[in-house]
């Protein structure tokens, strides 16, 4: 199936900084694609580009095999990282004024039931908390009924419940068949929301893939934790593998579990706590960037 939005060797200068340098990227229709980096690694402004609104330095960008036009607009919801609202504006006014601008919109009291606005209809938009401002700014996205949604960082600044009330959202509009772009630098989300996603860092793609081709591709291998005092250096430096600290945590990567177990208890080392975990995305990024994503 061709991509509904396809970019080929997109790039962007600033004076002094290369932002995007040169990436491929493809949006198949109805897929949630997460693009995932670190602050500054370029996120926003290929989404920006993709979006029509800073115009690439080079590259080309291809919607239903077209080249974007002005009319690309009515058919694109967008929430920027950063939007601001009008002050002394009330909810129900802002989602009125947002749905003046297009031809056809989605009628409001759907579009209020849905991202759950009916209660702080009649606040100003100054006194929302982060969740119910995020929800309004979807709801915004939605207005004009997208087929395509670009979400840059939805729910960074958010907390943990807000955050998952908002993946509940994300989720019922996939369920439409709708395509969404969705940046963030939080794996889990990634992981929770994105049928693919596209690990970015310095401006290029690192690697791409739906998260468990990217979990299978780049490690075969779990982490077994201990407490750190069940194994103390003196200990660690006999065992044949190296134990990291981290956190207040030995830990160990290991292939092989049934082994490394073994291996443990033969050295006489206590398995009381122990944990072992699959590798996520958080550690692939590492891997990958020698970067904490977060950091
Ligand atoms: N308008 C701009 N002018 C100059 N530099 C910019 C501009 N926008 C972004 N940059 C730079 O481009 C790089 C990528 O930024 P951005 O796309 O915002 O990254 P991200 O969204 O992943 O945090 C950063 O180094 C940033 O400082
Ligand atoms: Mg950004």
């Amino acid at each position: 199936m061709p991509a509904l939005l396809q970019a080929r060797g997109l790039s962007k200068r600033y004076p002094g900084v290369e932002a995007v340098k040169g990436i491929d990227l493809a949006l198949e229709q109805g897929v949630c694609l997460g693009l995932l980096g670190p602050n500054g690694a370029g996120k926003t402004t290929t989404v920006e580009m993709l979006e029509g609104i800073v115009t690439p330095s080079g590259g080309t960008i291809l919607y239903r095999g077209k080249a974007t036009g002005p009319g690309f607009r009515q058919e694109a919801g967008i929430m920027f990282q950063q939007t601001s609202l009008q002050d002394y504006i009330r909810v129900e006014e802002a989602l009125r004024l947002f749905a003046s601008f297009y031809r056809r919109t989605r009628p409001l009291e759907e579009l209020i039931r849905r991202c759950a606005l009916e209660e702080f209809l009649r606040r100003d938009v100054r006194h929302l908390s982060g969740g119910q401002r995020q929800r309004l700014l979807l709801a915004i996205a939605l207005v004009n009924d997208p087929e395509i949604l670009f979400l840059d960082e939805p729910t960074t600044g958010l907390d943990p419940q807000s955050r998952r009330n908002f993946w509940d959202l994300i989720d019922s509009i996939k369920g439409e068949g709708k395509t969404v772009l969705l940046t963030t630098h939080y794996m889990e989300e990634a992981h929770a929301l994105c049928d693919r996603v596209a690990i970015m860092d310095h401006g290029r793609i690192v690697t791409a893939g739906t998260p468990r081709e990217l979990l299978r591709r780049h490690f075969d291998s779990a982490v077994i934790t201990l407490p750190q005092q069940q194994l103390p250096p003196s200990l660690a430096d006999r065992l044949p593998f190296p134990v990291h600290r981290v956190e207040g945590q030995a830990e160990i990567l290991s292939d092989d579990l049934d082994r490394d177990l073994r291996l443990l208890l033969d050295h006489g080392v206590s398995l009381h706590h122990l944990q072992v975990r699959s590798r996520t995305l958080e550690d692939l990024f590492l891997e990958l960037t020698g970067r904490q994503l977060r950091g």
